[in-house]
């Protein structure tokens, strides 16, 4: 379709901590073991940061690895949007902070907050921004450092969660290739099963609020798990719906990366082999908004990724949240 006007991404980067975390390290501080998140998981390691760094940090990292990839200069871009759960503070937005390390002067710029969602959520905006003609070239960084917000007593939620970030750079285009299609969903009755308490509004900081541990990751496994299972395939049909486009059409599948056994049924559901999946949940384990644009610079590295094939990005996360995006690439 010839002279419609799209979002492309041009540009994509990611930035992981140095420091590697194994299954066996955290054998040492709860009571787990490697073959137990191993089996019911699919992780073997994640990535940490040290004590000086912070969201912004990794995000501007991954920014400008992204602007580098996409031929354009921090000055050129006009929107920056981060996804994340762990912001610099709750506010200024982290996206304005990021703004400032990068030098990008000329862009406006904010955070979403949809959970492991957000990166989807990101996408569907800018396709949006871009579409409707108000900018031509906006970033979408997914950026998150859960491991100041977990709790490293409690084995059920600890053992998931790793530090990174992820970006990508998307430009107007007329070309037919670009963001095809966005779908999003929430449900804020599930707000209660994941979310972090304390720090809001609601329940301000406060000694009491720190000794019990309010200010971590509080879960629902395995309602999540239920959750996640039905909405990472629904999700996908609907945007595939929304085009008129068949499962076997999908030549990549980048999911959010939480658990192998989601990523399985997920790809059971759309009749996908394993082949078309991107999985690097065993590396760096569930980095919320950051998995599936780390995933998506994971599947160029690897060469993984081609002129004309079309790619599904899905996610699922807190709020509850969900989300699917369908490009050619
Ligand atoms: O991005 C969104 C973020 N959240 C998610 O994606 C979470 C989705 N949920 C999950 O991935 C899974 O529910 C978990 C990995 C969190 C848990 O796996 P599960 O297969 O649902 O295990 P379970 O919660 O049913 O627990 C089974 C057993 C329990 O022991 P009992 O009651 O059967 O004796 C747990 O206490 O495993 C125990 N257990 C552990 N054992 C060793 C829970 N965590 C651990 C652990 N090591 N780390």
């Amino acid at each position: 379709m010839k002279g419609t006007l799209r979002a492309k991404i041009t540009g994509v980067g990611a930035f992981l901590p140095e420091k590697i975390v194994t299954n066996k390290d955290l054998e040492s501080i709860i009571e787990t073991s490697d073959e137990w998140i191993k089996t019911r998981t699919g992780i073997e390691e994640r990535r940490i940061v040290d004590d000086k760094t912070s969201c912004s940090d990794l995000g501007s990292e991954a920014a400008q690895r992204a602007l580098k990839m996409a031929g354009i200069t921090s000055g050129e871009v006009e929107l920056i949007i981060v996804a994340t759960i762990t912001p610099d503070m709750s506010w200024p937005a982290t996206a304005c902070i990021i703004q400032e390390k990068i030098g990008a002067h000329n862009a406006a710029a904010f955070d979403i907050s949809a959970g492991c969602t957000g990166f989807i959520y990101g996408l569907a905006a800018a396709t949006q921004f871009i579409q409707g003609g108000m900018y031509q070239k906006v970033l979408v960084i997914g950026s998150e450092v859960l491991s100041r917000i977990v709790n490293w007593q409690d084995r059920t939620s600890c053992i998931l969660f790793g530090d990174g970030a992820g970006a990508v750079v998307l430009e107007a285009t007329n070309g037919p290739s670009g963001i095809l299609a966005n779908y999003l969903g929430s449900d804020g009755q599930g707000a209660h099963l994941l979310k972090q308490p304390a720090g809001g509004t609601c329940m301000p900081a406060s000694f009491k609020t720190v000794e019990e541990k309010l200010h971590t990751i509080h879960m629902n496994g395995n309602e999540v798990f239920k959750f996640a299972v039905r909405v990472m395939g629904d999700a996908s049909l609907k945007v595939l719906e929304m085009l008129g486009i068949s499962k076997d059409e999908i030549d990549l599948l980048i999911p959010h990366q939480a658990n192998m056994r989601i990523v399985e049924a997920a790809l059971k559901r759309l009749n996908l082999p394993p082949e078309k999946v991107i999985v690097n949940l065993n590396k760096f384990g569930n980095m919320s908004s950051a998995s599936i644009p780390v995933a998506l610079n994971h599947a160029i590295e690897e060469k993984r990724l081609h002129q004309g094939q079309k790619v599904l990005m899905v996610g699922f996360g807190a709020g509850l949240t969900w989300g699917a995006t369908l490009m050619e690439w």
